[in-house]
């Protein structure tokens, strides 16, 4: 077997962990360029604005993966975590490449490259 049917089998099983451009680091450097003003660099956000290590603790456990990709991709809009304080979206980060992305349903959504980056960052630092 060469490495290309393995990369590939790697790839279907993981759509979006394929590109370099939707890791988590990837994500981490879309962060320290757009989230950490409010979020903070830590990701723990203060008194208006939500911890982003807690949003699966805050689901009670069971990170809300499509909710967060909304939240980031825009249509979540109007639906806000924390008292009326809402969160602006962010044009650029609609920019570029779509990616799709598996829901629980087995189906599939695209979303831009640089939101299932964040989203992906925003996974790996869930406390
Ligand atoms: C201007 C300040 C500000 C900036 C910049 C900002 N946020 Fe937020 N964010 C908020 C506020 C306030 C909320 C809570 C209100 C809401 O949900 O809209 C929030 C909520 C969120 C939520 C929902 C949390 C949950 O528990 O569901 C996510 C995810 C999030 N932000 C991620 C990000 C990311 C990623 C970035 C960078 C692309 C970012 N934010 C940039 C202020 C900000």
């Amino acid at each position: 077997m060469t490495w290309k049917p393995t990369l590939l089998g790697i790839c279907l099983v993981s759509l979006s962990a394929c590109s370099p451009w939707t890791s988590p680091q990837a994500g981490r450097s879309l962060y320290d360029q757009n989230c950490v003003a409010c979020h903070g660099a830590d990701a723990q956000g203060g008194a208006q604005i939500p911890d982003l290590t807690m949003i699966a603790a805050r689901a009670g456990g069971a990170y809300p993966q499509m909710r967060v990709l909304d939240k980031l991709d825009g249509y979540a809009r109007g639906r806000v975590v924390y008292s009326d304080v809402e969160m602006p979206n962010f044009g650029d980060l609609l920019t570029g490449r779509l990616d799709r992305v598996q829901t629980d349903t087995g189906l599939s959504r695209p979303f831009p490259e640089k939101i299932i980056a964040l989203e992906a960052y925003l996974r790996s630092i869930q406390r």
